[in-house]
């Protein structure tokens, strides 16, 4: 396993649309496993691919509800993932590895069902809620070479900001994925 470089914003990569894997090999299986330790290490609540440089259909979400779990056995592994269901709506603060230190308020879904392969290519499904929706969302944006910036209808002033951190140990605001 190896440490990747997380991409910044300004990076034309994180632009592009991701393409679809088809072969659930060796290269995949290195890819998942830099991947988990990258985001482990950068203290994040979710990865896509395109964020360490690598243009395919491949993200990891932490499923930070399950709190009897490391961080390490609360990743989840989703190669062309897809959202199909969707309900209800939480309106909350997110952040991104890729855009460091700026958090915007984004709509999303208070629950969504994703179907995705596995690092060996069954297919399954997963719902998440909360932050963990969000998460999914958020990921799966990066896929299509959205970033949160464009969708976010207000970044936190500098004000807003520090509040924010205040009460960081009391709610799930404020992640980076
Ligand atoms: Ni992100």
């Amino acid at each position: 396993m190896a440490l990747r470089n997380i991409l910044k914003d300004t990076d034309e990569q994180l632009r592009k649309k991701s393409r679809e894997v088809t072969e659930y090999n060796k290269r995949i299986h290195t890819l998942l496993d830099d991947m988990r330790e990258t985001l482990i290490e950068a203290d994040g609540v979710g990865l896509a691919a395109p964020q360490v440089g690598v243009l395919r259909r491949v993200v990891i979400v932490m499923d930070t509800s399950k709190e009897d779990l490391t961080p390490e056995e609360q990743i989840i592994e989703l190669i062309n993932p897809e959202i199909i269901e969707e309900e209800g709506e939480q309106y909350g603060t997110e952040g991104c590895l890729s855009v460091p230190g700026v958090y915007g308020y984004v709509t999303r879904p208070m629950k969504v069902t994703v179907k995705a392969f596995d690092r060996n290519g069954k297919q399954f499904e997963v719902t998440g809620e909360g932050l963990t929706a969000r998460a999914f969302c958020h990921e799966i944006d990066h896929l299509e070479g959205q970033l949160f910036t464009d969708i976010t209808d207000h970044i936190l002033t500098p004000e807003e900001l520090e509040e924010l951190r205040a009460g960081d140990e009391y709610d799930d605001d404020g992640e980076d994925a």
